[in-house]
């Protein structure tokens, strides 16, 4: 096979938090396609970058009284340590906020406006008097137009689902200042999509995306591509729009750009030619791994930009789904809400990745992170079967084969049927099936074990002049184990190093599994691989919920608001005019054309309310009915497009999880006054 050139790249964190696991299953993914490709003996660049602009940036290094450049250096050099040691192989990680970076921005931007594709238009937008500043429509809160739900954002109600302007919103204010804003007109650029509607149809047509995701874009398409605002005024930290004093690009603007600049650093350090690798018709590909929250950004706007700029388009953009752990979105309260340096403190890296890719398909299935069957796959796979093979073998070649394997494979038959399953464990990796792959792995590393439990090596060491033959079925399980691992060191790196000092033998190439080692010395054996125990978890859990005060400054608040923000201060009196009920869900059921919403029976002792909530992407509808719960009972009924809505049930919930809904202790009973 020729050898590729592939550029591979991650979605770029934002440099004002710390890395989670969630973003891990990215990274862990990405790094393990890298890793494959290279043992494949192709050329690879791994590059990307930290995420550096952006109002929750400017916002949050303001809060900590340091300038952007000293806060998303910080976060820089923390993510960095956090990949490297988790393994992630990347060739660059740089910034957005590079000069490099800038330079490129600068370029594309260029070549849009002079291909006709950019656009100005004078629009109306909030604006804070006291802050002096443009409101992005998550700063801003009011009554939802529609169902009048208090605290809703500027985009979106979260109690009704329904999606509108921020100048919709009822009293709405700046969750900056509390005050009320004014509309202020500005200058925006636009980039206009329509013109390339018929190159991103014929793109994806090549095969770049995954079928759902295809048909993400089909709808979009159907729905009418709308030209799309890139500018955001001062304050900002970001670059600044050439020819303008007070004008910066958006950061989803100069974000994808990364990609191509951390690239663009690794040409100038090896010497490679940046445009036989971006232009179009490089012999060369570009690959992007992301989440399907950002699919909108890489599969419309991403594509259009490099074409109107002159540059290939990616070959794929694969997304994947989310991460949960124990069932349901990461929690800080439950300690599921894991830091990747708070699991590096419990547990090594390797344990991790091999769960993760265990589970891994091509498709944008959300991954589970379960506690419990983490410990057996762990324990079972990577201790019990495949170390377990070195383990027991590796002693005897010292004993009596004075460190030294035989000349020959007892079951050359054998190691073959092994290697021929190389090409179909390749095809899996290459088509992003990781689990398929490590379902093939682990059936021949039974396989293995079965092998060296019928000529039990053991036994035959007891026994007088059998150590040749000894040496040679340990000579067979190593060699096996040698070809495992190998398959296997993409997803565990560490594991994998340290059996290749064992076996005094490079474990990160395939074709090198075509001969087998014979007459070849050996070190003495390491333990490879520890038994993940309950306890550990336990006080990884632990970690996690106390490590959450440290952490939540810097990571969630700069993506909402700087600090609480509460409602204004009310009476006992205004309190007690609304009258909360303990309630039972009688029955709980989906409702057509409203995907944010389920219908509710709620139960109050004899009397049944209907009442249509916003809880449809937390619960199963199955799963609530018979439950209890608090509802507003005396609030005015309103009638929705799909029935009255008699109540309201009360849920938490806000950007760091939920909805969940609030529920009494199960004695309570219907109907209860809760005060
Ligand atoms: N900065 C943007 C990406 C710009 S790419 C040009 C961004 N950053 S992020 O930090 O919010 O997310 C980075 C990546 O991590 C995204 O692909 C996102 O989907 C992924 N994940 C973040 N949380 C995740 C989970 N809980 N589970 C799986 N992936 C998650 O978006
Ligand atoms: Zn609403």
């Amino acid at each position: 096979m020729s050898r590729r050139r592939i550029l591979v790249t991650a979605a770029l964190p934002y440099a004002n938090g710390p890395i989670h696991l969630g973003h891990m299953l990215e990274y862990v993914q990405t790094d393990i396609w890298a890793r494959f490709q290279r043992a494949r003996g192709h050329e690879v660049v791994f590059a990307w970058a930290d995420d550096a602009h952006g109002t929750p940036i400017m916002l949050n290094a303001e809060k900590r009284g340091m300038t952007p450049e000293q806060l998303i250096e910080l976060f820089g050099e923390q993510h960095e340590r956090d990949f490297r040691d988790f393994g992630i192989s990347h060739d660059n990680f740089s910034s957005t906020h590079s000069e490099t970076n800038r330079e490129l921005v600068e370029e594309i931007w260029q070549k849009l406006v002079d291909g006709g594709s950019v656009v100005t238009r004078t629009i109306e937008q909030f604006f804070d008097t006291e802050k002096s500043l443009f409101l992005p429509d998550r700063f801003i809160r009011g009554s939802c137009p529609r169902c009048k739900a208090p605290e809703q954002y500027g985009d979106s109600c979260e109690s009704c689902g329904a999606t509108y302007e921020p100048t919709d919103l009822i009293e709405p204010r700046s969750v900056l200042s509390g005050s009320t804003p004014v509309m202020k007109s500005t200058e925006h650029h636009f980039v206009t999509l329509k013109p390339f509607e018929e190159g991103l149809k014929a793109w994806m047509r090549s095969g770049p995306l995954q079928d759902e995701v295809a048909n993400k874009l089909d709808e979009w398409f159907e729905g009418g591509l709308r030209d799309w605002d890139v500018t955001r005024d001062a304050p900002y930290f970001g670059f600044r729009i050439p020819g303008t004093e007070d004008k910066y690009f958006y950061v989803w603007l100069d974000a994808p750009v990364g990609y191509l600049s951390s690239f663009k650093e690794v040409c100038r350090a090896r010497g490679l030619d940046f445009d036989a690798w971006v232009r179009p018709g490089a012999d060369a590909e570009m690959h992007h791994f992301i989440g399907k929250d950002i699919i909108y950004f890489h599969c419309l706007f991403w594509p259009a930009m490099l074409e109107g700029a002159g540059f290939k388009r990616p070959d794929t953009v694969h997304a994947h789904g989310f991460l949960t752990v124990n069932g349901t979105k990461m929690s800080k309260s439950r300690g599921t809400f894991i830091m990747a340096r708070t699991w590096l403190d419990h547990l090594p890296p390797d344990v991790l990745r091999y769960y993760f890719a265990a589970k891994l398909g091509p498709g944008l299935a959300d991954l589970d992170l379960n506690f419990d069957d983490f410990i057996n796959r762990v324990n079972s796979d990577l201790v019990g079967k495949l170390v377990n093979i070195a383990s027991r073998a590796a002693g005897f070649v010292h004993r009596l084969g004075g460190g030294t394997l035989s000349a020959t494979l007892p079951d050359a038959d054998l190691y073959r049927e092994f290697t021929d399953a190389s090409e179909a464990i390749a095809e899996d990796y290459e088509q992003r099936n990781f689990a398929s792959a490590i379902r093939r792995i682990m059936a021949l590393a039974d396989r293995a074990n079965q092998y060296v439990d019928e000529h039990k090596p053991w036994k035959m060491a007891k026994e007088e002049g059998r150590a040749v033959e000894v040496v040679a079925v340990c000579t067979q399980a190593l060699n096996l184990f040698r070809v495992l691992t190998t398959w296997l060191s993409p997803v565990i790196p560490t594991i994998a190093e340290n059996a290749g000092t064992f076996l005094n033998d490079d474990l990160m190439s395939w074709a090198g599994l075509d001969e087998p080692l014979l007459d070849h010395r050996i070190e003495n054996f390491q333990p490879l691989a520890r038994r993940v125990e309950p306890r550990q978890i336990e006080a990884l859990m632990n970690d996690a919920k106390e490590s959450l005060e440290s952490t939540e400054s810097s990571s969630d608040t700069a993506e909402t608001a700087p600090k609480l923000e509460l409602a204004p201060e009310i009476t006992i009196d205004d309190f007690i005019k609304v009258d909360l009920r303990v309630a039972r869900i009688a029955e709980a059921g989906f409702v057509e054309g409203a995907d944010k919403l389920l219908r509710l029976v709620l139960d109050l002792g004899g009397e049944t309310r209907q009442v249509f909530a916003g809880i449809r992407g937390a619960y199963e509808p199955a799963d609530l009915e018979g439950r209890l719960t608090v509802m507003v009972a005396n609030l005015k009924p309103r009638k929705m497009r799909f029935g009255m809505s008699e109540g309201m049930v009360l849920a938490a919930g806000g950007d760091d999880g939920g909805p969940y809904l609030l529920s009494p202790d199960s004695d309570a009973q219907p109907g209860m006054r809760v005060k």
